[in-house]
């Protein structure tokens, strides 16, 4: 699999050794950084593994900062993004069963590096079921659509069904 991996400087210790692991399951990996300790803006990491991730560049992203939630909120702002921030096996688990989770967010700060460790694995190795679960990712993926199809909508307040039943009318 081709993953991308980024994290702020919360992540900087905790990348290089997930790296590697990505790299002895056999997995091609583009790492992103950040490549030094002085702090940096998580959502351009995120940006850049998401966008990565969006245009098939990569088949995956698995981003860290402090919490894992900077660059969750972040990432799934890209078109195409299912991010998710884990912390454990079994979310990361359902994350991949009923989610068909893209892009995976992890605590730098709160998870040590064996429970990261085996978040990364199972999250790597758990297919899509598929059935049910695609049609629910596929009413995400079309609730983006419209929102982009509609990215100048006259009244931001206005909710799109509102706006459709006022059309209708
Ligand atoms: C950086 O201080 C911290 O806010 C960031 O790593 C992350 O936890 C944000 O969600």
């Amino acid at each position: 699999m081709r993953i991308a991996i980024g994290s702020d400087h919360r992540g900087y210790s905790i990348r290089p050794k997930i790296v590697a692991f990505l790299k002895n399951m056999g997995h091609e990996v583009i790492d992103v950084g950040t490549f030094s300790q002085s702090p940096v803006d998580y959502p351009d990491v995120a940006e850049a593994v998401a966008r990565k991730v969006s245009s098939g560049e990569v088949d995956r992203g698995i981003l860290f900062c402090g919490t894992g939630l900077g660059m969750c909120i972040a990432a799934n702002k890209i078109q195409g993004i299912r991010a998710v921030p884990c912390h454990d096996d079994l979310t990361a688990e359902m994350s991949r069963r009923h989610n068909d989770a893209n892009i995976l967010c992890l605590s730098a700060d709160l998870l040590g590096e064996r429970l990261i460790t085996r978040i990364v694995e199972v999250w790597l190795n758990t297919p899509f079921e598929g059935g049910r679960h695609a049609r629910r990712v596929e009413k995400i993926a079309a609730i983006e659509k419209e929102l982009k199809e509609k990215c100048c909508c006259p009244d931001p307040q206005q909710s799109f069904s509102e706006e459709n039943d006022t059309k209708a009318q």
